[in-house]
């Protein structure tokens, strides 16, 4: 198939990419860009490991074409972080020791990113649901749920640049 041009602008910056039509987003991140903090943990739409941001929403970038994410803001874990200062969300999973292996972390983060903004004083079982499309086959879930909640609490600030 012929290859297209498409830009995607990720963590605020434009990239050019000529690529394959049905190239997946989880793959148009990871080989054509090169942030590999999106993990592709299963492509049946199920793990949440390839989870980034679109315009605010975390969509598990597996199930997106490339193509269909033209014109959007895609935010990756690597975005998360300002001037060289983890998130608030990075520094509660660090901890907590919200990760043992660490490969579902990136997608856990950028979920729970996204459930946070919308949900600013979430109960414990909102938590649990709002994080029920990633899985960790490591922690258990509850420290992630600890780290999660100690960030609505506002523990952890974000370092102003
Ligand atoms: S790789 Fe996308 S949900 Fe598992
Ligand atoms: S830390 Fe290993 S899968 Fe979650």
């Amino acid at each position: 198939m012929e290859k297209q041009l498409l830009r995607l602008t990720v963590n605020g910056q434009e990239y050019e990419l000529y690529i394959n039509p049905k190239t997946l987003l989880v793959e148009a991140i990871r080989d054509h860009i090169g942030l590999t903090g999106t993990k592709r943990g299963c492509d049946t739409v199920s793990c949440g490991a390839c989870t980034v941001l679109i315009d605010g929403m975390a969509v598990k970038s597996c199930s997106v074409l490339a193509m269909q994410a033209e014109g959007t803001e895609i935010t990756t874990a690597e975005g998360l972080e300002k001037n060289g200062n983890l998130a608030p969300i990075q520094k509660a999973f660090i901890d907590h020791g919200a990760f043992q292996c660490g490969f579902c972390t990136s997608g856990m983060i950028m979920t729970a990113q996204a459930f946070l903004n919308e949900n600013k004083n979430p109960t414990e079982w909102e938590i649990r649901e709002g994080i029920e499309g990633n899985i960790c086959r490591c922690t258990g879930y509850n420290s992630i749920v600890r780290a999660i909640d100690a960030t609505a609490k506002g523990k952890y600030t974000e370092v102003k640049s």
